[in-house]
């Protein structure tokens, strides 16, 4: 497996002065990828600040061109200098409304542009109360390795974000961790993917505090990062827990 990947997650935060301090306050230290995801109008900004640290995006059309008034195409997004884009986050499934399978064509859309997705899994609380954590991660794994196929599904990165954990400051424990990661990898192993090269994220409440014990876990590659990526500081400690 490659060097690790953290990833910070901005969601609907910045402006051109707050951004400039942040990403100035940005260096990726040898032996981790970092990748920050931008909001689209600060792209362009981004990749003029950015050094050594990978651009990205929160969201993609799963249409490449044409009247779809708002949409924003993967071809666009890599003429931006993207080279991550995070497809299915759990605030787009909840709040927008998106489907297993439009999750599927963004990521297929993402690929065909030459972007990396980073696609989020996970389940709610109510889910994982019921004994569904496996049964919701797998038909939401299902969808997008039906729209790309055994050997395309090996090309994306996955993120495992357990809806209540994201934003509350409560990450899921270790052992959680461990063992969704784990089923996971195993998952995608029994479908016929090339599971040893797909990089697993964790995300969800990810902090200088807990990064290290997290990256620590056989199966986590990585982390996205929320609300902690929007302070350099702490997204700079979490980038050195994953080396
Ligand atoms: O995309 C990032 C996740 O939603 C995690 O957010 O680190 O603020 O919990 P958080």
């Amino acid at each position: 497996m490659s060097n690790k990947l953290v990833a910070g997650n901005w969601k609907l935060n910045g402006s051109l002065a707050e951004n400039k301090v942040l990403l100035d306050g940005l260096q990726s230290p040898d032996g981790v990828e970092v990748a920050v995801c931008v909001p689209y109008p600060y792209l362009a900004q981004a990749g003029l600040l950015l050094k050594g640290i990978a651009l990205g995006a929160q969201d993609v059309s799963e249409y490449d061109r044409g009247a779809y008034t708002g949409e924003v195409s993967a071809s666009m997004l890599a003429e931006f200098g993207c080279h991550y884009v995070i497809v299915g986050h759990s605030e787009r499934r909840a709040l927008f409304a998106e489907s297993d399978a439009a999750i599927g064509r963004k990521a297929a859309a993402a690929l065909s542009g030459r972007l990396v997705p980073i696609v989020c899994i996970g389940e709610t609380l109510d889910e994982r109360e019921a004994g569904q954590v496996m049964a919701v991660v797998g038909r939401q794994l299902a969808a997008v390795l039906d729209v790309l196929g055994v050997e395309a599904m090996g090309q994306v990165v996955l993120a495992y974000e357990p809806v209540w954990a994201i934003g509350t400051g409560r990450s899921a424990s270790a052992d959680q961790v461990a063992e969704v990661h784990g089923l996971i990898r195993a998952w995608l192993r029994d479908q016929g993917v090339a599971a040893d090269g797909v990089r697993i994220l964790y995300g969800g409440s990810v902090k200088p505090g807990n990064a290290a014990e997290l990256f620590a876990l056989a199966d986590v590659d990585g982390g996205l990062i929320g609300g902690a990526s929007l302070v350099a500081e702490d997204f700079m400690s979490i980038c050195r827990a994953a080396v």
